[in-house]
């Protein structure tokens, strides 16, 4: 089995912060949401791995190299424009060649990892007889399933209708983004038509495999899963994974300072006369000084935090937090100031990028 990973759609998609980078390199407790795809990929037998890339390439490409620091074998499959889902199974055909594959959105996280659906997808294809799935989709209950692509299933557990996006959804059981296929996919991408926005939908692909009498299974999910393209969904993703760690201090912390709870430390972090109670994570060369970091944050590398307090925070590589008494729920990308002045007149300054959002008090 291969696997294919979808990191490309960027230039026209993008969020806040991402908006220069791909978001699939935004990380969750310092780990880019990308790698965790992978590793799942990995850990599930999957080592040929093909990557769609778009505008964000080249980006990737560094972050990512020929996957042997995965075990893996990256190939990269550069993509001109987002046409859409189904438009990457098309471009990577030569890739693919005849074999069965997991397709992964690269935004995606999920709790359970891929083995469980690999497994099973495989032992009943094994099985035989007349029900030999072409496909299986993995499902999930949504509380507003008009952003995804959604379902409706029957009592007997057959997947009879999925609609990308609809204004009227059928159910609420959402299209989350992995999917297993064998090649007859190919066919069915090969013989839809662009959607109303404009792109090839692996959604009406998968349709085009139901209406042509191909059986395709489905799961439904247990553990959270998240989209992580927005700030709220990332913050809680960051959150959950942050759960998981396991405390490590490869860097230094000085007498005056109290850690408390899961504490991750990279090499060549310094915390001076601070408070940090955990969940947390603090990456390479980052100092955090005079200050108060709070559970659920996860300050990337090369970082200052000085005289200042932040808590349920992400905050990416060489940003600079100085003398802030609160910060909470915030996201800060790369490269980026928060400061307190004392010039007059007392106002708030700020210069922020496209689609930046700030809650001021
Ligand atoms: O997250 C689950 C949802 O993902 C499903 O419920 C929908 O059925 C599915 O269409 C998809 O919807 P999104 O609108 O969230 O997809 P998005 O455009 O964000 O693209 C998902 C990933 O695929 C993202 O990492 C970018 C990449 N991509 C996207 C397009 C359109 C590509 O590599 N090439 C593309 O042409």
């Amino acid at each position: 089995m291969k696997g294919l990973i979808l990191s490309g759609g960027a230039g026209t998609r993008l969020r806040p912060i991402t908006h220069t980078s791909a978001k699939q390199l935004v990380p969750i407790a310092n780990k880019p949401i990308l790698f965790y795809g992978i590793e799942d990929m990995v850990a599930a037998g999957i080592l040929e791995i093909g990557i769609i890339i778009g505008d964000t390439g080249d980006e990737i490409r560094e972050a990512v190299g020929d996957g042997s620091r995965f075990g893996a074998d990256v190939t990269y499959i550069p993509q001109a424009a987002p046409l859409g889902l189904a438009h990457c199974v098309l471009i990577a055909r030569d890739f693919l060649g005849d074999d069965d594959f997991v397709m992964y959105l690269g935004d995606n996280m999920l709790q359970q990892g891929l083995t469980e659906f690999v497994e099973q997808f495989a032992s009943a294809r094994a099985e035989g007889g007349d029900d030999i799935p072409a496909a299986q989709i993995l499902l999930a209950h949504v509380d507003d399933p008009r952003q995804f692509g959604v379902a409706a299933v029957n009592e007997a557990g057959e997947v009879l209708e999925l609609v990308e996006k609809p204004e009227n959804p059928p159910s609420d059981l959402a299209l989350v983004g992995i999917y297993l296929f064998d090649p007859s996919i190919h066919e069915a991408v090969a013989s839809i038509a662009p959607s109303d926005r404009g792109e090839l939908e692996i959604t009406d692909a998968i349709q085009w495999l139901i209406t042509n009498g191909r059986h395709v299974r489905h799961e439904v999910l247990h553990g959270w899963w998240i989209d992580t393209g927005k700030k709220d969904p990332l913050l809680e993703c960051n959150r959950l994974v942050l759960e998981t760690i396991e405390t490590r201090n490869d860097g230094e912390v000085d007498e005056a300072s109290d850690i408390q709870g899961r504490v991750v430390i990279a090499p060549g972090a310094e915390v001076v006369n601070s408070r940090v109670r955990g969940p947390v994570v603090i990456g390479e060369r980052t100092r955090v000084v005079n200050s108060y970091v709070g559970p659920f944050t996860s300050i990337a590398a090369d970082c200052e935090i000085i005289d200042s307090e932040l808590d349920h925070s992400v905050v990416l590589n060489e940003s600079r937090i100085v003398g802030i008494d609160r910060l909470t729920d915030s996201l800060v990308g790369r490269h980026v100031e928060v400061t307190r002045s004392d010039t007059r007149p007392h106002a708030v300054r700020l210069m922020l990028g496209d689609h930046s959002m700030v809650e001021i008090a």
